[in-house]
């Protein structure tokens, strides 16, 4: 195990009826505020109206910045910091999933900075300031909640990219998994597989000697597999919400990533393919997935794929190489059940495109520290998921 630092700051009010804690959490921090959404589920939700009261009863002033879309757009957060500069709102509060979440969170690091916001996605400048961040959760997936990442499109050079920081970390967030209920099937099977992806991304490592860390990991995993089908059937089921929903902070909030490596190269390479297709997120990955291990579990000295065969599939045998296409097939019949498609061609994606993405995708440097991949690695995975 790596040396570590661990520094989770974000308060969570999880359960039912939590929604009330913005009373006191948002009083405390600011008396003007950024308030932002999508494009209308938390009114139908009920959230709207809610937290809309709370801030008259407390007498904040707010502005709202709404119809923030899914794979978040970089004009929208311009759009925000120019509402908090003009109105001097001193905190910013997201209602709705890892979209919402990650532009508030670029809105917050914006504000403060005097250069274009897309510069802390390509580098070119460091979070060295933000204004505060709450959350209030409509749909398990990303982690946001919980964690300093933020993801947004930049729709003019079609790349899609990600910036961390600690200071990123919301102060609180609220999660009710009543909520999810209506979070449509296709989106919380999406949801079920980004967590799972998060986990995978993490349980791959290099890093030697990560028992607990693979433990805590294979627990999460079986959380998915259980309760992602129950909240599919069954969508109103609280206890399936709750688990998924809390699992989704676990999984990517940093507990994971503690004294190890970790790999990421399906996500960047996801990332490329939402920023050209604008495919939800989740089932882009559950079309990489099996593509990016089929390719890289041929050279695994340390058995990591065994390992996930044998602990999350139960998989045995002699043959090492028949275990790890076991479980690989497993995974893809897991994501198949859960109504994902498999191949990149059903999502919109020209074979035509795949050298250009694979140029982009590793345009700062190879991807991946499982197995590092380059250009022609990562053409080769876009090519078999085709
Ligand atoms: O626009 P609204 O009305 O909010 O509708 C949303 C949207 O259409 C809808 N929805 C949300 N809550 C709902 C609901 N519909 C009915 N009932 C509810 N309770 O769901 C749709 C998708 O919302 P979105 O926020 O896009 O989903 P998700 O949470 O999966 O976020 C995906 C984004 O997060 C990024 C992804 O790349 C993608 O851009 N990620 C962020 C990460 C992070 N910050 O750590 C990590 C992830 O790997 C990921 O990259
Ligand atoms: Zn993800």
């Amino acid at each position: 195990m790596e040396n570590f630092t661990y520094a989770i700051s974000t308060r969570v009010y999880f359960g039912r009826d939590t929604l009330h804690n913005l009373e006191f959490e948002i009083p405390k921090r600011a008396s003007r505020i950024l308030f932002v959404y999508g494009s209308g589920s938390i009114k139908r939700l009920g959230v709207y109206e809610e937290v809309t009261a709370i801030l008259k009863t407390h007498h904040i002033q707010y502005q709202e910045l709404s119809g923030v879309q899914p794979n978040p757009r970089l004009d929208t957060v311009k759009e925000g910091i120019r509402l908090c500069r003009d109105h001097d709102l001193r905190f910013v509060l997201a209602a709705g999933g890892g979209s919402v979440i990650d532009s508030v969170k670029a809105i917050a690091a914006g504000v403060p900075y005097k250069g274009d916001p897309w510069d802390f996605f390509t580098g070119n400048a460091q979070v060295h300031n933000t204004l505060p961040i709450g959350t209030v959760l409509t749909v398990a997936g990303t982690g946001s909640e919980m964690n300093g990442n933020a993801v947004i499109t930049n729709t003019t050079s079609q790349q899609k990219l990600a910036v961390r920081s600690d200071l990123l970390r919301p102060q609180f967030s609220i999660l009710d998994p009543s909520f999810t209920f209506t979070v449509p099937r296709e989106q919380t099977a999406a949801g079920v597989v980004d967590i799972f992806s998060h986990i995978l991304e993490q349980y791959f490592s290099p890093t030697p000697d990560t028992y607990v860390q693979d433990r805590i990991s294979e627990s999460l995993l079986y959380t998915c597999m259980k309760y992602g089908p129950i909240a599919l059937r069954e969508p109103n089921n609280y206890n399936a919400r709750a688990q998924l929903m809390w699992t989704s902070s676990l999984a990517l909030n940093g507990l994971l990533t503690y004294g190890k490596i970790t790999d990421w190269a399906t996500h960047a390479i996801e990332h490329k393919v939402s920023a050209v297709t604008d495919v939800t997120h989740g089932i882009g990955l559950a079309i990489l997935t099996p593509a990016w291990m089929e390719y890289v579990s041929k050279d695994d000295p340390a058995g990591r794929f065994i390992d996930y065969a044998q602990h999350i599939w139960g998989i045995d045998g002699r043959k090492k190489e028949a275990v790890v296409k076991k479980g690989i097939e497993k995974t893809k019949a897991f994501f198949a059940s859960l109504g994902m498609p498999s191949r990149l061609k059903d999502v919109g994606v020209q074979e035509s495109q795949l050298r250009d993405m694979a140029a982009s995708i590793v345009a700062s440097g190879d991807v991946g520290k499982f197995r590092r991949l380059n250009e022609d690695n990562v053409y080769t995975i876009l090519k078999n998921a085709y």
